[in-house]
C-alpha cells in the first residue's frame, strides 16, 4: 500500500488506519469545523453554508460518523466532500483516491482535520479492506469517467470501474458496511431527439461506449451483491453535472478555458446532442438524501429537467464570456456518439422529496466561469496536455 507525502498538502494524509469506525470514533479526534471556500460561492449561485441542509441528527454526543469517500478528489467527489462537511458537522472524512491524471489534491485544499486523502487504488484489496472496516459508509465516486478516453484506451476503464468496484463490494460485505455507488445516466443509452421518453430506472441498459459499458457492468455487480450476500447498498444513475472542479478534458470547462485562452469552442459534429444538465451540488444533495433515507437495493436517477444541446451549451457560454455566440468551430464527430440523455427523476422526488436548488442553468453556467477564471492556477497545469491529445484525433 503506498502513501505519498506532499508537505505542502492542507488535507491530512494519512500513513496508517487505527482500528476500525467504532474505535477511531472514541479517539474523538478532529473537531474541527470545515473553511467555506469562497470558490463555491460565486456570484449568482447560492452559497455552500451551514444552514443550507438541516444539521445532521447524530450529533448530540453521538460518535462522528466515518464516511468513506472514493474518488473525492475528482470532479464530483471533491464537490461531494466540501458538502458533506458542512451538511454532517459530525462526520469524519476519509478520501481513497489514486490520483490520476483526473485527481487534483487542490480540490481538497484547506479542509482541515476532519479530511484524510489516502492515496491508493480501489482495486487494490489491501489498501480497501482497512478503510471500509473503518467506515460508518461508503460512497463510491471512483471511476475513470471519460468516453474519449475509453475511446482511445479502454483498459483503466476496465480495472477501475469493474475491478475496483469488484473489491469494494468484497469489503463492504466482509465488514458490512452501507455502500453506496455512484453511476451514470449513460448506461442507459441514447434516445432520439424526438423522443418523448426520458430514462426511467426500469429502462432497460443499453450502454455505447466502453465507459458507459464498464459503468454498466459496475451496477449490475452492485445489484448482484445485494441480492447474493444481503449488501446493503443503493445506486443513484445521474445526468451530466457542470460546476467548480471539473477537469477541463470535459465539455463546458473545456470551452471555457479555451475562450481564456482565446481559443475557439469545439463542437463535435453538428453538435445537436442533447446533455441533461444538472449543477454538482444538486447531484450531491441527492446521493445524500438516498444513502439517509434510500431504500436498500433500489436504484435512483438524478436529473433536474436541464436539457440542453451542445451547440445552445457553447453558445451561452460564448455569450456570456463576451463574445459572439457564433464564433465557434465545429470538428470531428466522436465516434458511437450518444445522441440524447434525459432523465425522470420522479421516483427520487417522490419517495425522498428531493428537488433540484440550482436550477437556473445561466447563473450556474456564470458561476462556472467565474470560478475558472478565478482558479487559474488549478486548471493551467493540465490545459496544454488536454488540448495536445484532442488536437492529435482533430478535435
Ligand atoms: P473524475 O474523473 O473527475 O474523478 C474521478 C476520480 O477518481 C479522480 O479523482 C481519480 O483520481 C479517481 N480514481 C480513478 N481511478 C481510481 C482508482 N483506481 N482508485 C482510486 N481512485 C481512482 O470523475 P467525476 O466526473 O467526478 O465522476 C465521478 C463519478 O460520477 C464517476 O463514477 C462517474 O461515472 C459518475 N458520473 C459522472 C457524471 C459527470 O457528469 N461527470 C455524471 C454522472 C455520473
Ligand atoms: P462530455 O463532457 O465528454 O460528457 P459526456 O460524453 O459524458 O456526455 O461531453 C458532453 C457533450 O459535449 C457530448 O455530447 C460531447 C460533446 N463535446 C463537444 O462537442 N466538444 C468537446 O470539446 C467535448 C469535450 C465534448
Amino acid at each position: 500500500m503506498m502513501f505519498m507525502m506532499n508537505p505542502t498538502a492542507p488535507v491530512t494524509i494519512r500513513k496508517g488506519l487505527s482500528g476500525t469506525a467504532s474505535s477511531r470514533r472514541r479517539s474523538g479526534r478532529g473537531t474541527a469545523g470545515p473553511s467555506i471556500v469562497p470558490d463555491l460561492a460565486p456570484c449568482g449561485i447560492m452559497a455552500l453554508a451551514s444552514g443550507d441542509h438541516p444539521p445532521s441528527t447524530r450529533h448530540n454526543g453521538a460518535p462522528p460518523m466515518n464516511v468513506l469517500i472514493t474518488g473525492g478528489a475528482g470532479f464530483i467527489g471533491a464537490n461531494f466532500v466540501h458538502q458533506t462537511l458542512v451538511r454532517h458537522p459530525d462526520a469524519k472524512v476519509t478520501v481513497l483516491d489514486k490520483l490520476t491524471y483526473a485527481g487534483n489534491r487542490g480540490s481538497l485544499a484547506d479542509l482541515g482535520e476532519r479530511v484524510d486523502l489516502v492515496v491508493g487504488d480501489i482495486a487494490d484489496a489491501d489498501t480497501v479492506d482497512p478503510l471500509v472496516a473503518g467506515a460508518d459508509v461508503v460512497v463510491h465516486f471512483a471511476a475513470e469517467s471519460h468516453n474519449d478516453n475509453s475511446l482511445r484506451d479502454p483498459s483503466p476503464f476496465i480495472r477501475t470501474n469493474l475491478v475496483g468496484t469488484f473489491t469494494l463490494l468484497e469489503a463492504v460485505r466482509r465488514h458490512k458496511v452501507r455502500f453506496h455507488h455512484i453511476s451514470t445516466d449513460e448506461v442507459y443509452g441514447d434516445l432520439e431527439l424526438d423522443d418523448p421518453a426520458k430514462f426511467e430506472p426500469t429502462t432497460p441498459y443499453n450502454p455505447s461506449s466502453p465507459y458507459s459499458s464498464s459503468k454498466a457492468g459496475s451496477d449490475l455487480l452492485v445489484r448482484a451483491w445485494v441480492r447474493s450476500f444481503g449488501v446493503e447498498a443503493t445506486i443513484s444513475n445521474c445526468s451530466n453535472n457542470y460546476g467548480s472542479y471539473q477537469h477541463i478534458e470535459k465539455f463546458i470547462p473545456r470551452q471555457i478555458t479555451n475562450l481564456i485562452d482565446g481559443v475557439r469552442p469545439r463542437l463535435y459534429g453538428a453538435g445537436a446532442n442533447v446533455r441533461d444538465w444538472i449543477h454538482v451540488r444538486d447531484h450531491n444533495d441527492a446521493v445524500w438524501d438516498i444513502i439517509e433515507r434510500g431504500r436498500i437495493g433500489e436504484t435512483y436517477l438524478i436529473g433536474a429537467d436541464g436539457e440542453k444541446s451542445n451547440r445552445e451549451v457553447v453558445e451561452l457560454i460564448l455569450e456570456l464570456m463576451g463574445r459572439d455566440p457564433n464564433d465557434y468551430d465545429h470538428v470531428a464527430d466522436r465516434p458511437g456518439h450518444d445522441m440524447r440523455y434525459a432523465i425522470d427523476s420522479t421516483k427520487l422526488v417522490q419517495e425522498l422529496g428531493w428537488s433540484p436548488r440550482y436550477t437556473d442553468f445561466r447563473s450556474g453556467l456564470r458561476a462556472t466561469i467565474d470560478w475558472y477564471r478565478g482558479n487559474e492556477a488549478w486548471w493551467r497545469p493540465l490545459k496544454a496536455e488536454v488540448e495536445a491529445a484532442y488536437a492529435a484525433q482533430g478535435q
